[in-house]
């Protein structure tokens, strides 16, 4: 995949799915699955390192992520994203951070919002790297946004998605996220697109799905938004693996004779 599959999937209303990954294990089996794409999100910052939000992730980090994530699935088209403010200290700062995190492994990167930096994004496509756009629900823009919430409620905030979503398109970004809006909105979005439009929270009218990979595994074990679909019990088997392992030692049934040299 590249990115002018992008563009002809949704000509072709393939849809395209998108998974995120951050380190070698996990790129491995999105690697050897049919997912297409792999997004190293700047989730990382929550799900692989504890934090809060999305706003600690550095650019040091999403570049061993993304390094990580390369090894581990040679041939995925792989987007990485920007952290916090590294698009918002001008253009120079910008395109180190993007480039860094080609040279790092990634094909493409994505960037949260629009407003302010229209001339970033132009300025790193017109670099050679190729930009994913990421409107309504922008978790870098938490504290601004006042919590975790569904976005493009009301006409207003309509439009300024729809103008931020053409905007976005006309800048030369080859695809977005558009996160949790509701899917008369998205399916609205979509039309007024020819780039792929993937939602995570948007329903089901939109060119593609994105997860990330501890959702969709069953792994995360605070508050689920209601989009999220576990298609794994992935925390329940491991803790199980651990409790047994634990039992097994205690019981001294573990190595048995067949797990023990002679
Ligand atoms: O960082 C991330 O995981 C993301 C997805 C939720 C789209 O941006």
């Amino acid at each position: 995949m590249n990115i002018h599959d992008f563009k002809k999937m949704k000509l072709e209303k393939r849809k395209i799915s998108m998974v995120t990954a951050y380190d070698f294990l996990g790129a491995k089996a999105v690697g050897d699955s049919g997912v297409d794409t792999i997004l190293v999100g700047d989730s990382a910052a929550m799900v692989i390192h504890g934090y809060d939000s999305t706003i600690h992730a550095t650019p040091e980090m999403m570049v061993t992520h993304t390094a990580a994530v390369r090894r581990g699935a040679p041939l995925k088209f792989i987007i990485a994203d920007m952290p916090f403010l590294t698009f918002r200290k001008g253009t120079e700062v910008a395109v180190q951070v993007a480039g860094d995190l080609l040279k790092a492994g990634a094909n493409a990167v994505k960037l949260e919002s629009l407003d302010g930096h229209e001339e970033t994004i132009r300025y790193i496509i017109q670099s050679g790297i190729p930009v994913m756009g990421h409107i309504g629900l922008t978790p870098q823009f938490i504290q601004q946004i006042g919590g975790y919430k569904v976005q493009g409620r009301n006409e207003d905030a309509q439009k300024h998605l729809k103008r931020q979503a053409q905007e976005l398109e006309k800048l030369g970004c080859f695809s977005i996220v558009l996160e949790c809006v509701p899917q008369g909105l998205a399916q609205e979005i979509r039309d007024l697109l020819q780039i792929p439009v993937i939602g995570i929270g948007a329903g089901l009218q939109v060119d593609g799905q994105v997860l990330v990979y501890h959702d969709l595994l069953g792994l995360g074990t605070g508050h689920q938004p209601k989009f999220v679909r576990k298609f794994f019990a992935g925390y329940e088997g491991i803790r199980g693996a651990l409790d047994q392992f634990h039992q097994e030692t205690l019981a001294g049934t573990f190595p048995s004779e067949k797990e023990t040299y002679q």
